[in-house]
């Protein structure tokens, strides 16, 4: 089918095999459909939509456009979990190891942070010496050996997502259903995994702002990822107050550090237990939730997740030391309160008036070249529904000084409300979809 045919099917709303797609996506990647094309193609899709099978099929050309690893020798169920990213989310980083620990593979390729959201990789790179840009040899061994590795995208893994991103980017196709699975799922399936649990983020720090918005990506994931043969589960989780009590890298590795210990605080804490019973089950170490909780709470007590943790910083080049000093992680000279002005109860801290703050004090980038300062962010005292007296601190600030730090400090004041009582917050595991 010529290309300019397929885009009029699917401007038109007409039937098109999945063949057919599938070899329009071949032909984006190899560079044979120019970028006006391909662009014309996103924005039919923006406003129509596609089918399950189309979408799988686009997802599966889009994974194959690259290498797809091979993980059939390391044995049991490889197991991966997804964030569709918010603020003050580090539970990739206590997950990983507490989950290997209990005996699943986990085979991590994870992002950086954008806008207001933090990445995984940047948290990661916080730890002097940590190296994301293993090779993918080098990956599968330490599966293999270790039972988890945590790397960035290589150039060779799902190459036409990294392509169709960047077009999207520029023609405001972003925000679509089938485009957002196709992309998160071909990478996801490129790692060679048996099972992808998903943490579908909902609220005013998420990209999707709606329940009803989060609930049709999650259950497009499931489905989608189902046809193309993996094991999916979708947790939608609240993120309309940061996640935990640090924004900020280093920051968060420390709250981490704190999860693996059992001292972390309770949100965090819990979920990377919903998550982690999730990842056992699908690997097929626990028979359900009760028996899955019983065996991470296991791992934390018995230092068997700090230990994986220690283990897979040292194989990445990182100092492992950091896990019990973690004095060593960077740091800043200045921290600065935000101060309570009136008595009362925390009524609302909003994650992306929080997270853009951070960002703008040097925690995340604007632009995808941005560098990232790995000491600075935000320490939170109070969450909402916490009681505060006038003047008692709410959240520190770790900066490095500068005229910024007093607009910055207003700015957090200003998204962390204090009224006469909290109103009832959204459950932070909203929903489970299963596939
Ligand atoms: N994350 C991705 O990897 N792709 C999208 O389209 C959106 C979020």
């Amino acid at each position: 089918m010529r290309s300019a045919d397929l885009i009029r099917a699917v401007r038109d709303k007409q039937a098109i095999l999945p063949a057919e797609l599938a070899a329009f996506v071949q032909g984006i990647a190899r560079g044979d459909v120019p970028d006006y094309q391909a662009s014309a193609f996103l924005m039919a899709v923006f406003f129509n939509g596609l089918s399950d099978e189309l979408t799988a099929a686009m997802t599966l050309a889009m994974r194959d456009s690259g290498r797809v690893i091979d993980l059939t020798s390391v044995p049991g169920l490889k197991v991966d979990k997804h964030s569709t990213g918010g603020v003050g989310d580090k539970i990739s980083l206590p997950l990983a190891p507490l989950v290997a620990a209990c005996g699943v593979p986990v085979p991590m390729v994870s992002g950086r942070g954008l806008g207001h959201t933090g990445g995984t990789l940047d948290k990661l790179e916080s730890i002097p010496g940590f190296r994301v840009d293993l090779s993918l040899t080098r990956f599968v061994e330490l599966v293999q050996t270790l039972g988890l590795c945590l790397i960035g995208q290589t150039a060779d893994l799902a190459p036409a997502d990294k392509k169709l991103y960047a077009l999207r980017d520029v023609t405001s196709t972003v925000e679509s259903i089938p485009l957002i699975t196709s992309s998160i799922l071909s990478k996801k399936l490129a790692e060679g995994i048996d099972a992808l649990v998903l943490d579908v983020k909902v609220g005013r720090g998420a990209f999707m702002k709606t329940e009803e918005h989060a609930r049709a990506l999650a259950q497009s994931l499931v489905r989608v990822g189902t046809q193309a043969g993996v094991k999916m589960r979708a947790l939608i989780t609240d993120m309309d107050q940061p996640l935990g009590k640090t924004i900020g890298n280093s920051l968060e590795v420390r709250e981490s550090i704190e999860i693996l210990r059992g001292h972390g605080p309770e949100d965090t804490t819990e979920l990377t237990m919903a998550l982690g019973a999730e990842m056992l089950i699908l690997g097929g170490v626990a028979k359900d939730s009760i028996e899955a909780r019983a065996q991470l709470g296991n791992a934390m007590r018995s230092g068997a997740g700090l230990a994986k943790f220690r283990a897979i910083i040292e194989a990445q080049h990182g100092d492992p030391t950091v896990v019990d000093h973690p004095e060593k992680l960077p740091s800043t000279e200045h921290k600065s309160a935000v101060l309570a002005k009136m008595a009362g109860v925390i009524t609302d801290i909003d994650p992306y008036v929080l997270g853009t703050s951070a960002m703008r004090l040097g925690a995340g980038r604007a632009k995808a070249e941005d560098r990232v300062d790995h000491a600075v962010g935000i320490v939170l005292v109070k969450k909402v529904g916490d009681i505060v007296e006038r003047g008692e601190p709410m959240a520190y600030v770790h900066h490095r000084g500068g005229g910024i730090i007093e607009r910055e400090l207003k700015t957090i004041e200003a998204g962390m409300v204090i009224g006469a009582s909290a109103k009832a917050a959204r459950p932070l595991v909203v929903d489970v979809i299963s596939g």
